[in-house]
């Protein structure tokens, strides 16, 4: 596990976004596993910014996000494909059919994660996943548990999550109440990871995602098993290290 602490936030994307632009010159056809959420957003603005400048070409490159809210449409400004057109796709020369979000619209959400997962599988897996950690260790929507969940699944919020998230909603019944993830088996499966991680807040969880036990509770920590792991802090996320 490579571990690198930048001084602060821009100083973390700035990395972030340089290591994924590496993986597209290495291969222009490159599968990117890419993550939502506000960690990530500065690093897809450097992406953006590359691509702008001529740097850096998207023409062939495919992606495969993490999650999805299950009931939410793609228009809705809460889904993930909403997060992902507007803080990447749209930015840059990637081809639509190229991208792939989980479908939070499926009719049978079963049969959407199996397809999901042969999907992955299809690819081989990324060659680059990159990872946002949330407060609890999760990654994706791969909550504390008794153990790994393996393969794309359908997962039930938490009341906690769904109480968090009502502010987002003008009516609480549009508040989703299960999510779509890919599993711990298929981050893992990925050649490569980035694990980014910003802010005070984070120092705890990130202390024991990296130097603790490997332990379902905190999934993240199952990343130090991965043999190709890289781990961006800024320095109030590293300060427990
Ligand atoms: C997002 C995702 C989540 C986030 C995590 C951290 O697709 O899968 O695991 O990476 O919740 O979120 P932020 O970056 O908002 O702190």
């Amino acid at each position: 596990m490579r571990i690198i602490v930048a001084k602060d936030y821009e100083g973390m994307c700035v990395n972030g976004a340089n290591l994924i632009a590496a993986q597209i010159l290495l291969k222009p056809d490159c599968v990117l596993g890419l993550a939502t959420g506000s960690t990530p957003c500065g690093i897809y603005d450097r992406l953006a910014g590359k691509y702008q400048a001529g740097e850096l070409d998207f023409s062939a490159v495919r992606s495969v996000n993490l999650d999805e809210y299950v009931g939410l449409s793609p228009e809705n400004d809460q889904s993930y494909r909403y997060f992902m057109q507007k803080n990447l796709f749209s930015r840059v020369n990637i081809r639509p059919e190229n991208t792939h979000v989980p479908d939070g619209l499926a009719a049978d959400i079963e049969a959407e994660c199996q397809r999901y997962e042969a999907l992955i599988a299809g690819y081989g897996y990324p060659d680059l996943q990159l990872l946002g950690i949330g407060l609890n260790g999760h990654i994706g929507f791969n909550e504390p548990e008794d153990q790994f969940p393996v393969a794309t699944h359908r997962v039930a919020l938490t009341e906690s999550t769904i109480a968090a998230n009502s502010r987002f909603f003008e009516n609480p019944a549009e508040v989703p109440r299960a999510a779509i993830t890919m599993g711990i088996g298929s981050i893992m499966r990925a050649k490569r990871v980035l694990l980014a991680i910003s802010g005070e807040n984070k120092k705890e969880i990130a202390r024991a995602a990296l130097c603790g036990p490997v332990t379902p509770q905190v999934p993240a920590s199952i990343l130090q098993l991965h043999p190709d792991v890289t781990v961006i802090l800024d320095a109030a996320a590293a300060a427990l290290l």
